[in-house]
């Protein structure tokens, strides 16, 4: 029985591998990054008023519910149902929605690229605390 376990497992991997979108991502932290890079995301969240429309951890007003909660964004599945859920995907999302995801409901945020970047290192990070 343990050897058919381990096959599962690794044909689950390899369907992780080619991006099978039914393939949940595991619930510990897969990325780590530098505290002041996170810090500045936070920063850049709460000039930027994502809260407007989200829940976010840490940033404590205005918890909008427009948009989807960003609680435990690490552990979820695809960003919004569409892009694999990765560091680069997710800053190209959070600056762009609309050019990162045709037809997103989320409008195009005023921040640089480089501050996209903090504000992913922010919400992958939410679960490390
Ligand atoms: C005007 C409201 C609004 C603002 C402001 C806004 N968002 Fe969103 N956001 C949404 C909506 C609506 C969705 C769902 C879009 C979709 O599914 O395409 C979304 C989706 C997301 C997702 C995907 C969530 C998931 O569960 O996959 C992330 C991450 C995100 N927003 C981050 C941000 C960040 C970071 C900011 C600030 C830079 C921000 N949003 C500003 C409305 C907003």
């Amino acid at each position: 029985m343990k050897a058919v376990g381990q096959i599962f497992g690794h044909a689950a991997a390899l369907g992780c591998a080619l991006g099978l979108a039914a393939c949940k991502q595991p619930p510990a932290s897969r990325y780590t990054f530098d505290a002041g890079l996170r810090d500045m995301g936070r920063h850049v969240i709460e000039r930027a008023g994502c809260a407007a429309c989200h829940e976010i951890p840490g940033i404590d007003w205005p918890e909008g519910r427009t948009g989807p909660s960003l609680a435990g964004f690490d552990g979820v599945g695809p960003i919004a149902g569409y892009l694999p859920n990765t560091p680069a995907n997710l800053a190209r999302f959070v600056r762009n929605a609309p050019a990162a995801k045709p037809g997103s409901t989320m409008p195009a945020m005023p921040i640089s690229s480089e501050e996209a970047h903090a504000v992913a290192a922010y919400l992958y990070g939410i679960d490390d605390d």
